[in-house]
């Protein structure tokens, strides 16, 4: 097998990992009573159901039903595959692993993946060093003055300058010996016309390394000093860099991101580096691309209200409409903020101070109610233009899940177009989309099991009996002598809860290691559903009572006699159903005494 490990450094990893430290990096947790809580990232939903246990180190969604362990977590959440999953894991804990067994093909690719960042970081050493360089430096680090940006700025951000010439990285890093095929793969030189030489991307530029959450440099921004065009150069999308996935600013900025709950979303590298600068820290900018989900799952991870800052312009405009629809399926609070004619976040922080920028921030509309009434600005309030603003809007509203935000939504565009609220509604309800049903299921429901058997009394017992066991093993001498497992309808369960009896250590239950031992996902996601709780209510009272339960409804010469009392009850022999009857009843209380 190209990929294993072997089973006692997965052992060793596992119990080194902690999985609320792990899932906190993508999820934002609270701590309620002994267990984590969050927002689900494996399915939409605005009341937080996806729960973390420190204890026994699982998650499990009571929304959606996912769930598991540390590993399971990141299988889902990065699509990747187990061995994977337990090397990002080890390298967390510095682990480690024997070298991966990998093919010619996947070799090159990740070394070169690996050489790239390296060279990368090489560049921004070049870079920060000439800015630095009392000459070459010199004009690169008057415009940052001038601009307002402090020594400490250019530390933090690591700024640096790229100077005026053709060969400067290029030669720099063949004297370092780098190959110049991986330097051209990072994007930093271009081969030449004739195809007999490379040379700088960057020239005469001040320059922003762009790092990834590990803060690895995955590529560069470089401005001119002054007015050339273009004003901005950036890096090719490599292996390595995908603007689609990076937010900049957000390696430096996620601390503050999750301390507040709040993050600002602007365009530029300006923006993010004066706001910063200004101690409005919980920032990340887009880089003047259009907002992806990918870009929605980071800000979901470190956030709950994301607040975009937009230039006041027309392009700030299609931003949020864009977004809008992203935003609400991801059930993120969006706020929109629109600054005055001709200011960018830069500018106005430094000419109006912070203050006046969180001010701002307050008063700033959520994105729907901004999006209305941008739509009326637009077209009017004449009756063709109320028609328009309706279909406009129409595409919007179909994103909106929640049918109580949605009514909401409704009566607020009602009111300001005053047009009949049901009328609104019919126009939009034929253009709406299904509600995503998995956030529909009851709170309670296990959907790790499968859910057809779910009817059954039977089966609803078992499920209980294997959640007491696994949540409360005191009882498991009590349900061994009992015998009640043997009799389990539920063939699954009845393997879990065996396999939970002879894993008892001592008088508590391994959960991290049952988990080891199933190597089938929906059993780790039933292992999980069962093992998480909702509380501690279990008394020793009512699990005995559970187990007599059970016991009653599982006895064997009972269900014998009830399926004779039905087939006498069709023949219509009342005199054995009757006599039947008689007997079950003695049973049941020879039984209870
Ligand atoms: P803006 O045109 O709003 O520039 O582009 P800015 O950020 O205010 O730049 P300064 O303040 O004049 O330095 C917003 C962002 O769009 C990207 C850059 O990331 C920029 O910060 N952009 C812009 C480019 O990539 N290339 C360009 O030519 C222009
Ligand atoms: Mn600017």
């Amino acid at each position: 097998m190209a990929n294993y490990i072997p089973d006692e450094k997965v052992s060793q990893v596992r119990n080194r990992a902690d999985i609320v430290d792990i899932i906190s990096e993508v999820v934002r947790l609270k701590k309620t009573g002994k267990n984590y809580l969050g927002l689900c990232p494996f399915h939409t939903e605005k009341t937080p159901s996806f729960t973390v246990s420190p204890d026994k180190q699982i998650f499990h969604c009571f929304g959606c039903g996912e769930g598991g362990d540390v590993f399971s977590f990141l299988m889902k959440y990065g699509n990747g595959a187990f061995p994977d999953a337990v090397r990002q894991v080890a390298r967390r804990y510095g682990i480690d692993l024997p070298a991966r067994a990998l093919t010619p093909e996947q070799k090159k690719r990740l070394s070169q993946r690996e050489e790239m960042a390296k060279v990368n970081q090489r560049a921004m050493a070049f870079y920060s060093h000439s800015l630095k360089n009392k000459t070459i430096g010199v004009k690169a680090l008057s415009y940052l003055r001038d601009r307002g940006i402090t020594d400490e700025t250019i530390e933090a951000f690591d700024i640096g300058f790229a100077p005026d010439g053709w060969r400067h990285l290029g030669d720099h890093l063949k004297k370092a010996g780098v190959a110049a095929g991986i330097v051209q793969s990072a994007g930093l030189i271009v081969q030449n016309k004739r195809q007999n030489g490379y040379y700088d991307r960057f020239r005469n530029r001040i320059i922003f390394p762009i790092f990834d959450l590990g803060d690895r440099v995955v590529g560069f921004g470089g401005r001119v000093i002054g007015a050339d065009e273009p004003k901005y150069l950036n890096s090719p999308e490599t292996a390595i860099y995908n603007k689609r996935r990076i937010l900049y600013g957000l390696n430096r900025t996620r601390p503050a991101c999750r301390r507040s709950g709040v993050i600002h979303i602007v365009e530029g590298y300006f923006d993010l580096i004066t706001l910063y600068q200004h101690g409005i820290e919980n920032t990340a900018a887009t880089l003047g691309t259009a907002l992806t989900e990918d870009h929605l799952r980071l800000i979901k991870a470190y956030a709950e209200r994301a607040v975009l800052v937009f230039d006041a312009d027309q392009a700030g405009m299609k931003a949020a409409l864009r977004g809008s629809g992203l935003f609400l399926k991801a059930g993120i609070d969006a706020r929109v903020l629109v600054l005055p004619d001709g200011q960018d976040p830069d500018s106005f922080v430094r000419e109006s101070g912070a203050p006046a920028f969180e001010a701002a921030v307050k008063k700033a509309p959520g994105i729907v109610e901004f999006i209305i009434d941008a739509a009326i600005h637009r077209y009017g309030k004449s009756v063709e233009g109320k028609v328009r603003v309706i279909s406009e809007l129409e595409p919007m509203f179909a994103t909106i899940d929640d049918p109580v935000a949605r009514s909401l939504y409704i009566r607020l565009l009602s009111e300001r177009i005053e047009v009949d609220e049901r009328a609104i509604r019919e126009k939009m309800t034929r253009a709406s989309v299904p509600v995503d049903r998995r956030d529909r299921r009851e709170p309670f429901a296990e959907p790790g099991l499968k859910g057809d058997r779910g009817v059954s009394r039977a089966f609803k017992l078992e499920k209980l009996i294997v959640a007491m066991l696994l949540q409360y093993p005191e009882m498991i001498p009590d349900v061994e002598k009992s015998g009640i497992i043997d009799r389990f309808s539920d063939l699954e369960l009845q393997a879990l809860g065996r396999s939970v009896i002879e894993n008892r250590h001592g008088s508590g239950v391994d959960i991290s290691d049952l988990m080891e031992k199933s190597d089938k996902p929906e059993l780790k996601k039933t292992i999980a559903a069962l093992a998480i709780g909702r509380d501690d209510g279990w008394s020793r009272k009512g699990c005995l009572q559970l187990i007599e339960q059970y016991q009653k409804i599982s006895d064997p010469d009972r269900r014998q006699i009830i399926a004779k009392i039905k087939a006498a009850e069709a023949a219509g022999d009342h005199e054995t159903v009757a006599r039947l009857l008689q007997l079950q009843q003695a049973r049941g209380q020879r039984q209870k005494t």
